[in-house]
């Protein structure tokens, strides 16, 4: 991919004065990807170039590269969109903004920044409603020739970034391409066209259904986990009691803490959000809208299913549908009776491969070094991993994108691939999700998100790893989905607030780096390159 991506390396000024994305999106998409004359008329040649390369290949090995099985169909890059809602100087937030900093995500849009909350009226004076709210006016910002950009939104206070966005947007159409599938297969085809039903954007999942009761819809009604029935062992999906009663299940519920989609899904679900947020001033977390609209998304498939089956499903189920039944009949006609489409293409991550909620799985997880052969045998054994698929290994697509550390030779940086960097996975799943979420409250547990802080590969490199993400020019971050897939924002060093205006990382972060850097070296200011 390499020399493809080459073509789209742009220099980029920092800190230039208007803010045009935020005014003109549409301009704005336009100059940024679509520059030059010169660029666009080596797109065709490369990208012939690209296609014989692939077939080449084919002809001369027998089997394709997996690039072959998604070739690159529309030439027009797509944008990956990083929102993180938060609203005021937090060391948590600036833990976020470093990360995704060093592994190359782009810029984040810091939405709700400066506000405050404090309506006596609304749950946590306001905050829940404002994170709704706030995103949901950056998608609405959007034109509709950006409904299949990539919006990853994380929250502000609790989340760390571990992999790559090339092995996060991997993952992200890998999940829905086989969510497609099981759809298809559970729905049938005919229900699935007549219904325009894709999956589209992916929540993480959790193993306690909250904060409903167990007879809700966003609890009963949602899909089984596709992962192993035995992969917590003999008492996977049952309570263990104790300290960890959820220990042994396996995710099956919404967590809103991360979520990935399309700009145009995205839209359509949080206009929704929106409105029953407004219905219900106490609604509580946003969390429950979400999960809410879930389980009535599955309800509505139901019903759907029902009203829509082909002929032929009719004559080959008319014995025995096991669906028929699973929803309650109180629970359809309630969604019957909303009359409007209660599908938005909501899936869940289950294996925790974008995001893991460290929430009831404080006893799961391990930050592994894959290079250290007897440490990863040993665990092996000792979990009594012996199924291939959930073998602790260095998984392929994190191992393929550029090495954690690499030295430009005056940098005192030791290169390391990586197998060699501690990286912070689910052992039971064997899965290292991209994204660390710090929600496990346990036993005073939040405080992991400072014990543990140096743990994370680039912490005790995170300011020289700032400087070299500061040297380095903006690339392509990954093709998937049939698509390029390129930075939002052109510009570095800093995040975006509502309106679009550029904050260097100084004015949203000043104060933290003792905490951030650990190194006593003061402030972290981003230089100006040419
Ligand atoms: C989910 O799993 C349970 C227990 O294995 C099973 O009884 C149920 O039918 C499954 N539900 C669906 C929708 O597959
Ligand atoms: C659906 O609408 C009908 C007619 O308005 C009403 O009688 C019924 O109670 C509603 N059912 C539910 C579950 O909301
Ligand atoms: C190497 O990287 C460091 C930190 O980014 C920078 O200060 C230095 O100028 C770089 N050296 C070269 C030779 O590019």
């Amino acid at each position: 991919m390499t020399n493809y991506n080459t073509m789209y390396e742009k220099k980029h000024d920092l800190l230039p004065q208007s803010p045009r994305w935020a005014q003109e999106p549409a301009f704005y998409h336009i100059r940024t990807y679509s520059s030059t004359r010169a660029r666009a008329a080596r797109l065709p040649a490369l990208i012939a170039a690209f296609i014989f390369a692939s077939i080449t290949f084919v002809f001369f090995t027998g089997t394709g590269p997996d690039m072959s099985s998604t070739p690159v169909t529309q030439t027009v890059p797509g944008n990956v969109h990083l929102l993180i809602p938060a609203s005021g100087k937090d060391e948590n937030l600036c833990k976020a903004i470093v990360g995704a900093a060093v592994l190359g995500y782009p810029s984040p849009k810091v939405l709700n920044w400066g506000k405050t909350f404090n309506d006596a009226h609304l749950v946590s004076g306001g905050s829940h409603i404002a994170k709704i709210s706030g995103v949901s006016s950056y998608l609405e910002s959007l034109s509709p020739e950006q409904d299949e950009d990539l919006i990853i939104m994380t929250d502000g206070y609790d989340t760390w970034f571990q992999l790559r966005p090339e092995t996060l947007i991997e993952r992200y159409f890998d999940i829905n391409r086989r969510a497609n599938e099981r759809i298809r297969r559970e729905l049938g085809d005919h229900v699935v066209s007549t219904n325009k039903i894709e999956q589209k954007i992916v929540f993480s999942a959790q193993k306690r259904c909250w904060p409903w009761a167990a007879d809700a819809a966003p609890c009963y009604a949602v899909p089984n986990s596709t992962l192993p029935e035995d992969i917590f062992g003999p008492d996977t999906d049952t309570d263990v009691g104790d300290r960890n009663p959820y220990l042994k299940f396996r995710p099956r519920y919404l967590n809103s803490g991360v979520v990935v989609g399309t700009a145009g899904a995205m839209r359509v679900m949080f206009t929704e959000a929106l409105n029953r947020a407004k219905k219900d001033p106490n609604f509580g977390s946003d969390q429950n809208i979400f999960g809410s609209i879930f389980g009535d998304q599955e309800v509505y498939r139901e019903v759907v299913r029902q009203r829509d089956m082909s002929w032929t499903d009719h004559i080959s189920l008319r014995s025995e549908d096991p669906r028929r039944g699973s929803i309650r009949e109180q629970d359809l006609e309630a969604v019957r009776n909303m009359t409007r489409s209660m599908e938005f293409g909501i899936g869940l991550d289950y294996e925790g491969s974008i995001s893991l909620p460290t929430v009831f799985s404080e006893d799961d997880t391990e930050w592994v070094n894959f290079d250290n052969t007897p440490w990863v045998d040993f665990y092996n054994v000792k979990r009594n991993i012996d199924k291939s698929q959930n073998k602790l290994v260095l998984h392929q697509d994190i191992a393929k994108t550029p090495a954690p550390f690499h030295s430009n030779g005056t940098d005192d940086l030791e290169a390391k691939e990586w197998a060699q960097v501690p990286l912070f996975t689910n052992v039971p799943t064997g899965y290292t999700p991209a994204i660390i979420h710090h929600n496990a409250h346990r036993d005073g547990m939040k405080n992991l998100r400072r014990k543990v802080w140096d743990k994370i590969w680039f912490q005790p490199y995170a300011r020289v790893l700032m400087d070299q993400y500061m040297d380095t020019p903006l690339t392509t971050l990954a093709v998937a989905g049939g698509r390029q897939w390129r930075n939002s924002d052109e510009w570095k060093g800093g995040v975006r607030d509502d309106v679009g205006a550029w904050l260097p990382y100084q004015d949203v972060c000043g104060g933290t780096e003792d905490e951030v850097f650990r190194d006593g070296n003061g402030p972290w200011i981003a230089q100006a390159h040419a």
